[in-house]
């Protein structure tokens, strides 16, 4: 069962196991980060290390399983099975059982303070809250499960491939994609937009008036728990993870309703806090507004005592397009402004270049290069303008359950890790 070496010093070895295993095997090799010749390595030589022979493992409907292993282990394992009265295919599946048993699935990396990520721009249907809720969903997702991710060998030559990008979607020669597995973390997402459209995009209810609502809480006159206003993002794939804070369109009068408020910059931060014990991440998808809410966000959005640089801060959604470059100029002023009046440390998490079309020429990609070549912040994503997104929200679902493996998605999991 046994072929001659080509794996530098490893030979090939063809073999079956059933397909549940080799999935298991698959996802927590990923999970560990390494290569699933190195876990049946470390299954076999474990295996053979043992007193007597583990529990049988049901081989039925097992099927063709190949991999590299060291020279002469194989040989070794041969005739240890026959030594345990085992067949090579129960033998195997043992050893790869083994493996897993010993080998558990790693521990999510939870940060040591809830991160702040903050989506604004206050031009209008740049695609926050698209940003918003993806970067929210690939944060969540199910840690046991492998998706498609991006992975461009640097955004140089992301750039060359999407100037190059056709209506076929070929820039995805020019990127490396990986399946990884998901991140695992308690998100909430806070719809801070009395338009609502986050609530309505994941298929939720606008908060009803005169209820209790975010708006309530930061002006101080709060009707209940906010925690009883948030709801689940119900979809296999966050496992129970991802919740959202429902917006109400009373968030209209929010810089009426605050300005009685003492410190109305803290509103936001004072109304979360006692929610932070329950979530990794806090995503707030921002309105388009440089009003009151912008200050109380970014406020939110400072970086904390003992709080590493670059965890918590705004993510600015732009378009490669010229009218964005003076948006971008009055935000990061009002930014500046609040750092300095305040003595704030406000990070940029950095730039998401959205509904990029190669195809527009030379003003889509100058543009693009105008935002790279601010380097700080640094553009951090590149998502495509194509159909998946906008097909998501009629169809009131999470982009990333509706389209998994859309490059929409593959660039949302991408941008999440770009941040972490
Ligand atoms: N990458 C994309 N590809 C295709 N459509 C997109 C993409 N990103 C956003 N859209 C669509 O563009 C529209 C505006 O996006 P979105 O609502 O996210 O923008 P916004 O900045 O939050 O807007 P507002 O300023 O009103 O809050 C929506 O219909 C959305 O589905
Ligand atoms: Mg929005």
């Amino acid at each position: 069962m046994s072929s001659p070496a080509s794996s530098s010093d490893r030979e090939k070895v063809v073999s079956k196991l059933p397909g549940w295993l080799r999935q298991n095997l698959k996802v927590r090799a990923a999970q560990h980060g390494i290569e699933i010749q190195a876990a049946v390595e470390a299954g076999i030589d474990a295996w053979i290390a043992l007193a007597s022979t583990p529990a049988t493992v049901d081989t039925a409907g097992a099927d063709s399983f190949s991999t590299f292993l060291p020279e002469g282990q194989w040989e070794k394992f041969r005739s240890v099975t026959a030594d345990r009265r085992v067949s090579l295919i129960q033998g195997l599946a043992q050893s790869v059982q083994l493996w897993l048993d010993t080998t558990p699935a790693p521990d999510i990396e939870r940060p040591a303070v809830t991160r702040r990520i903050i989506v604004c721009n206050q031009k209008g249907g740049v695609g926050k809250t698209a940003i918003a809720a993806g970067v929210g969903e690939a944060l969540a997702e199910d840690p046991g499960v492998l998706r498609p991710v991006r992975v461009a060998k640097a955004l140089s030559t992301a750039l060359r491939a999407s100037d190059q990008a056709d209506d076929t979607g070929a820039e995805n020669d020019y990127f490396d994609v990986e399946s990884l597995p998901g991140l695992g973390l308690r998100v909430l997402l806070v719809d801070f937009d009395p338009q609502c459209h986050l609530t309505n995009q994941l298929g939720a209810t606008p908060l009803p008036m005169h209820g209790d609502s975010l708006t309530n809480h930061m002006a101080g006159d709060p009707k209940g728990e906010l925690r009883d206003l948030i709801v689940p993002v119900d979809d296999d794939a966050f496992g129970g993870r991802l919740h959202l804070l429902p917006a109400c369109h009373d968030a209209f009068l929010l810089d009426v309703r605050l300005s009685a408020v003492r410190a109305r910059e803290a509103a936001l931060e004072r109304a979360l806090m006692p929610l932070e014990n329950d979530y990794d991440v806090i995503i707030v998808d921002c309105p388009p507004s440089l009003g009151l809410s912008m200050d109380a966000a970014a406020y939110y959005g400072r970086r904390r005592d003992g709080e590493r640089p670059g965890q918590s801060g705004a993510l600015i959604v732009v378009q490669a397009e010229d009218s964005s470059a003076d948006a971008y100029d009055l935000l990061t002023n009002q930014i500046e402004d609040l750092r300095n009046d305040l003595a704030l440390d406000i990070d940029y998490l950095g730039i998401v270049v959205n509904l990029y079309d190669g195809r527009r020429g030379y003003i889509a990609t100058s543009s693009l290069q105008g935002w790279v070549d601010i380097k700080d912040p640094r553009v951090v994503g590149l998502i495509s303008d194509l159909k998946e997104q906008k097909e998501a929200v009629r169809m009131k679902q999470p982009l990333l359950s509706y389209a998994p493996s859309s490059q929409q998605a593959v660039g949302m999991r991408a941008l999440a890790r770009e941040i972490s």
